[in-house]
C-alpha cells in the first residue's frame, strides 16, 4: 500500500498528452475474445483495471503480450467460459465479459461482482437483456449461470442508458442470428470506440454514440489493429488540476467535443479555455466563480466520474455550488476528505452544496474510490502545505502513472510506499 505525498502551492503548467481511455480499453479488451485471430490495441493506457482485465483474459486462455502501451492479445487458445470471483469481485467492470464469452462459447460462469465504493451497482438490467437475447440465466450460490446454443436478435428498449448494458448486449449479439436493437442506447463516445473496434473486427453495427444502436449478427469476427480514444474523464481532471493552481496547461491528443459539458463548466467558472484540433489550452484570468448548479446526468450530461474533482475545484470558487449525483447513490465519500482539509461542503441527499473558502490546508486525507481519489489531488496541489493521500491504489485503476504526469507540469508530489 503507498501514499502520494503532495506539497500544494505551486502552480501546475505544462503540456500533458493524454493517455488512452479507461473505459473505452475495458469494452475493447473484452471484445478481443470474439476474435478468430490476434487483435493489436494501441494507445492502452497502463493502468490496475487493465491489469486485471489482462488476467480475465489469461484465465479465458488467451494470450496477452504487453509492449508499453500496446497490448496484443491471442484468443485462439481461448478454452475457458468462467471468471474467478476475485476477479470478479475486484473488478465489477468485468460483467462486461459476459456478453462477449456467452456469444463465443455458448455458455459462461461468472461470480455476482457485488458492489463498489460508489454504490450498490446491481446487474438486473444486464441479466434481463441477455436472458432477451435468448440467454438462459441461472443465478444461484452468488454464480451467474449462462447457456445460450443460440443468440437471437432482438429489440431491446433499455429501462436506463446503462454504458456497460449497452455494451454487454453489443458484445452478446455482434455474432448473434438477426437483428438486434438497442433503443435507449448509452450514448458515451467508449460505446462509439467499442462499436468502431468490433466494426474493424468484421461486425455490422450502426448507430453507436445515439440513443438506437442496430447490430446485424455475423458469422466470424476476425483480429485488427486499433488505437484507443482519448480519456475524457483523465484530460478533465489535469485541466481542474492546472485550474485549481492559477496554472496554465495545454492538453494534446484529446477529443474535445467529447468533452463540451465539462469545459462548459470550465468557462462558466471564469476560466479561459482555447479549443483547437486535438488540443485544449487552459488559463486562469481571475478568481473562479461558482457553478450555480451542476446536475450529472448520462453522456451527452455533464459525467458522473468529473463530479469530484471539479468539486474540489469548486471549493475554492466564490461564492456556492451544488453539485446533484443522480447516477450514483454514495458517490461523496471525498467530501469528508475535502472538510479535512478546509472545504466547506454540506452533503443533503444526493445534492453537495459548497461553499468557496480562501484557501485549503494540506492534510492526511484517504482516497476510498477513484475519481474521489481524484479530487484529493487535485485539492492537495491548491492546499496549503503538505497532503499525504493514502488509497493510491484505487487512483492508480484509472489514472495512468498520475504524479509523472504531474511532476511534469512542475508538481511537488511523491510516491512513496
Ligand atoms: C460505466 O459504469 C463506467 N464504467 C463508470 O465509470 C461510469 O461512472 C458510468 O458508466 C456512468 O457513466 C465503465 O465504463 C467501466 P451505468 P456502468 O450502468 O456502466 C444502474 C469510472 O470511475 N444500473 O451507465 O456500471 C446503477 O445502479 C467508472 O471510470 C442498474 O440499475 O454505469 C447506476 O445507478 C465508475 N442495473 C447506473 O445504472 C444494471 O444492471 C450506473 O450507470 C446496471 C446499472
Amino acid at each position: 500500500m503507498n501514499r502520494l505525498v503532495i506539497e500544494g502551492g505551486t502552480p501546475i503548467s505544462g503540456e500533458i498528452c493524454v493517455q488512452g481511455a479507461k473505459n473505452a480499453v475495458l469494452p475493447i479488451l473484452a471484445a478481443t475474445v470474439l476474435a478468430e485471430s490476434e487483435c493489436v490495441i494501441k494507445n492502452c493506457p497502463r493502468l490496475r483495471d487493465v491489469d486485471k482485465t489482462d488476467l480475465v483474459l489469461e484465465g479465458l486462455g488467451c494470450c496477452v503480450r504487453r509492449d508499453g502501451n500496446t497490448v496484443t492479445v491471442n484468443p485462439t487458445g481461448l478454452c475457458g467460459c468462467s471468471i474467478s470471483e476475485d476477479l470478479m469481485r475486484e473488478m465489477r467492470s468485468s460483467i462486461i465479459f459476459l456478453g462477449a464469452i456467452v456469444s463465443r462459447c455458448s455458455k459462461a460462469v461468472v461470480s455476482m461482482p457485488g458492489g463498489c465504493p460508489i454504490g450498490q451497482r446491481p446487474i438486473d438490467l444486464h441479466l434481463k437483456a441477455l436472458r432477451e437475447l435468448g440467454v438462459e440465466i441461472v443465478e444461484e450460490h452468488g454464480y451467474i449461470y449462462c447457456t445460450a446454443p443460440e443468440i437471437r436478435g432482438a429489440d431491446i428498449h433499455l429501462d436506463f442508458p446503462s454504458v456497460e448494458v449497452t455494451e454487454n448486449i453489443m458484445l452478446a449479439a455482434v455474432r448473434g442470428n438477426g437483428t438486434t436493437t438497442i433503443i435507449n442506447a448509452a450514448r458515451e463516445p467508449e460505446i462509439v470506440d467499442l462499436g468502431k473496434f468490433l466494426n474493424a473486427m468484421g461486425a455490422r453495427i450502426s448507430g453507436a454514440g445515439g440513443s438506437v444502436i442496430r447490430i446485424d449478427g455475423v458469422e466470424h469476427l476476425h483480429g485488427t489493429e486499433f488505437t484507443i480514444m482519448p480519456d475524457r474523464i483523465v484530460a478533465a481532471t489535469y485541466l481542474a488540476a492546472s485550474a485549481i493552481t492559477g496554472g496554465e496547461m495545454c492538453l494534446k491528443s484529446v477529443r474535445p467535443r467529447d468533452m463540451s459539458a465539462m469545459l462548459k463548466v470550465l468557462r462558466d467558472m471564469g476560466i479561459e479555455l482555447k479549443v483547437g484540433n486535438g488540443e485544449i489550452i487552459q488559463r486562469v484570468s481571475g478568481p473562479l466563480r461558482n457553478i450555480h448548479i451542476v446536475r450529472t446526468m448520462p453522456y451527452p450530461g455533464f459525467p458522473t466520474d468529473i463530479q469530484s474533482p471539479f468539486m474540489a475545484l469548486a471549493s475554492l470558487a466564490r461564492g456556492t455550488s451544488v453539485f446533484v449525483e443522480t447516477i450514483f447513490e454514495n458517490r461523496f465519500q471525498h467530501v469528508d476528505e475535502l472538510v479535512r482539509m478546509g472545504a466547506d461542503i454540506k452533503v443533503e441527499g444526493r445534492s453537495a452544496v459548497v461553499r468557496g473558502v480562501e484557501r485549503l490546508q494540506g492534510a492526511n486525507v484517504v482516497a476510498r474510490e477513484l475519481r474521489g481519489g481524484a479530487a484529493l489531488v487535485v485539492a492537495a496541489l491548491a492546499a496549503e502545505g503538505i497532503t499525504v493521500i493514502t488509497g493510491t491504489e484505487y487512483i492508480d485503476r484509472g489514472y495512468e502513472n498520475i504524479e509523472k504526469y504531474l511532476l511534469a507540469c512542475n508538481a511537488k508530489i511523491a510516491r512513496e510506499p
